[in-house]
């Protein structure tokens, strides 16, 4: 079946137990996302992708899943997710699901199965090794670290093995080497994709093929150790492949999320006829402030921003299509990142313009679109993700709790998970009782009602962004062209198609900045499509964090 143009359109991002809460027990659901998909709608956005909503003990909040074909009762049930689908079609909303297939829970009938012995029908369903004996200690089968959780290795009495665990103990990963795996995988997608979802956004999806030998990784290098031995394996084309036969008979559409996969490698995923997935999650364009992981922090560089930007553009121009993104529930908040909190709105809305006007399909994360910002905690015991109080309790050890702390409020990726500021009434009007996780205390200031009212909004700001791409052939399908790429603070892009030309200018400071058309333009013909102040801009003057979107048609 033919795929849909998802190329036109813009995806919003449901992580579900910080969206809405419509049942009123403190945890967002499916009740809240029904109420609240005329809003989405009214973004001007064509697509949902939903972070996983499936039973879940919840050890990394969906992401460790034991039934992969029913709802997690905290969210609601099959009857209303099929409602929230159906209404979502009728408002024109597609909408994807998250296929987690790297790993499930430890708590998943298969994982309770393939423990208990050696032989039994899921015996090799996961990786299972033997330990390595040292004399009479006991060692892990190699040296690789989890990414969330100590050693990547997890005992198992019963099978007298260890199980292999990429992220945390409770996720063990499946092995996918097995053909029995990747009939249930597919099984899986056709139980979604029957039910009428329009495709998957598939997690961790370049770890799937791991290194037949599984050898030791550099014993000095922490966290990402193994990597190299379960990133882009080698068998992940031929299983991609398999998954992306199912997808196309439905037309469905395919984003997997490949963390640290170089843009060179990318493109043997993401380009030709035969290509397995349509985009790509990158991340890159997460590395601006950090190394690595975002606890692993330096001062926010633009030029390392604008290089990862458009190294991907460059890399895709023409072969490939992007998936764009600023923000989503594993990373901190884009305005207390690249932004800046003082010039809150300024900055808000002038990151929405460096993204939403590249070449490519925009992905907007649940309360981006408010301008929500990074949550301060006083303590961990306050703090929900696994990955953020292990790397607290691991990752710096040595320093004080306080300086420990900062990093956390840094670098955490619960800073995206706190409830939606709906409006400035109790619990941000996310719940009429006391959310499951702390709602940031600036909820009376960034909230939806508050912001629906203001035409300057950040809100109103994203619809008028969206409104301008999907009306404009350059914006969609021109060349892009970055001006200026060593600034430290003014990020100049250019959109080209016929004889349109439309240039997005961003500065990304403080203070007033003075700039020049780059060669070959000039101020007569401009006009001026968009801008985040109310007052005119000036030529070659940019306010703080002020955003100009230009456009010039040689052929009126
Ligand atoms: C990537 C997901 O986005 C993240 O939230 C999760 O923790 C890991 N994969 C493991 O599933
Ligand atoms: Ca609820």
């Amino acid at each position: 079946m033919e795929q849909f143009d998802y190329r036109r359109m813009a995806f919003y991002q449901i992580w579900i137990r910080s969206f809405a809460d419509g049942n009123g027990d403190g945890i967002g659901d499916l009740y809240g996302v029904y109420d609240k998909l005329d809003y989405i709608a009214s973004l001007g956005v064509d697509g949902i992708w939903f972070s996983p909503i499936y039973p879940s003990p919840n050890a990394d909040y969906g992401y460790d899943i034991s039934d992969y074909r029913n709802i997690h009762p905290d969210y609601g049930t099959l009857e209303q997710f099929r409602r929230v689908l159906d209404r979502a079609h009728s408002l024109g909303l597609r909408v994807i699901m998250d296929l987690v297939i790297n790993h499930t829970s430890d708590e998943h009938p298969w994982f309770l199965e393939s423990r208990k012995s050696r032989a039994n029908p899921y015996s090799d369903y996961y990786i299972w090794r033997d330990p390595k004996w040292k004399g009479e200690t006991r060692l892990p089968p190699n040296n690789w670290f989890s990414q969330f959780e100590g050693l990547a290795w997890e005992y198992c009495p019963e099978r007298v093995q260890y199980y292999l665990h990429v992220f945390a103990k409770k996720q063990p990963d499946l092995n996918m080497d097995n053909p029995r795996v990747r009939e249930e995988v597919k099984s899986i997608m056709r139980f979604w994709l029957d039910m009428g979802v329009d495709g998957f956004r598939e997690d961790v999806i370049t770890f799937i093929s791991k290194h037949p030998q599984l050898p030791d990784g550099l014993p000095f290098l922490p966290v990402i150790n193994g990597m190299p031995f379960y990133k882009d394996g080698p068998n992940l084309m031929t299983y991609l492949r398999e998954f992306r036969a199912v997808a196309l008979e439905y037309g469905a559409v395919q984003i997997g999320e490949a963390p640290m996969t170089p843009v060179k490698t990318a493109v043997n995923y993401l380009t030709g006829k035969d290509r397995v997935l349509d985009m790509m999650i990158q991340f890159d364009t997460m590395m601006a402030d950090c190394f690595m992981t975002e606890y692993i922090h330096h001062p926010f560089s633009l030029p390392k921003l604008k290089r990862a930007f458009t190294k991907w553009q460059n890399a895709l121009a023409g072969t490939g299509w992007n998936a764009l993104y600023l923000e989503n529930h594993d990373h901190p908040r884009v305005i207390s990142r690249y932004g800046s909190e003082q010039f809150w709105r300024e900055s808000g809305t002038m990151l929405a313009a460096a993204y939403l006007f590249q070449r490519g399909t925009p992905f907007i994360y649940q309360g981006q679109e408010l301008g929500m910002t990074n949550i301060r905690l006083g303590s961990i015991e306050e703090y929900q993700d696994v990955a953020t109080i292990n790397t607290y309790h691991s990752f710096r050890r040595r320093q004080p709790e306080q300086k420990r702390l900062k990093h956390v409020h840094i670098a955490s990726r619960d800073s995206a998970r706190t409830p939606v500021q709906w409006s400035g009434e109790e619990n941000a009007g996310f719940s009429p009782v006391k959310p499951w996780f702390a709602v940031n205390p600036n909820y009376r200031e960034i909230n939806a009602e508050k912001e629906e009212g203001d035409p300057e909004s950040i809100l109103n700001f994203y619809r008028r962004c969206l409104r301008l791409r999907k009306g404009s052939d350059t914006l969609l399908w021109g060349d892009y062209r970055e001006y200026f790429p060593l600034h430290p603070q003014l990020y100049v892009y250019e959109r080209s198609y016929g004889t349109e030309r439309i240039l997005v200018v961003c500065s990304f400071s403080g203070k007033e900045l003075s700039w020049q058309l780059p060669g070959g333009y000039a101020w007569e013909g401009s006009a001026l499509l968009l801008c985040n102040y109310r007052e005119a801009p000036r030529r070659g003057l940019l306010r703080p964090y002020e955003t100009q979107v230009l456009r010039w048609n040689t052929n009126p």
